[in-house]
């Protein structure tokens, strides 16, 4: 699948609704579930998981760039990021960046965005030697 072709956001939506619903957030309370598209047509996704260590809580996107990998790598094409009850999220500035590793400017992000407008002018894999 190329990035012009059609995107699935309310299978996106649903799948990281039922990622959310997987969520370990017994601190912030704040259940969050990530869903991507892959080039190749693969659906991943992630939850948040967080710690009594507050600081070394996991988000869902860092997730599901973990399922990318494991499930065979690729690029990011399109996300989708919701709490458990379906009200969309932004990502956080973190999570910014390991999106635009994943997905390149391009990616798009909760249909009306792109990693792009979300990170402008940002550090990548091209700026190193
Ligand atoms: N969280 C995410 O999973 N992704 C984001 O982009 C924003 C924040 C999680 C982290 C923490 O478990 C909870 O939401 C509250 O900040």
């Amino acid at each position: 699948m190329s990035p012009e072709q059609a995107i699935s956001w309310n299978e996106l939506w649903a799948a990281a609704r039922q990622a959310a619903s997987r969520a370990y957030a017994p601190y912030s309370n704040l259940k969050v579930g990530a869903a991507g598209l892959t080039g190749d047509g693969r659906v991943v996704t992630g939850c948040n998981v967080e710690n009594a260590s507050y600081g070394l809580g996991l988000c869902a996107e860092c997730a599901l760039v973990g399922d990318l990998h494991r499930t065979g790598g690729g690029l990011l094409v399109a996300v989708a990021v919701t709490d458990g009850d379906g009200h969309p999220l932004t990502p956080c500035g973190r999570c910014r960046q390991i999106l635009y590793e994943a997905g390149g400017e391009r990616c798009r992000i909760n249909e009306t965005k792109t990693v792009g407008d979300l990170l402008p002018g940002a550090f990548g894999p091209e700026h190193l030697p």
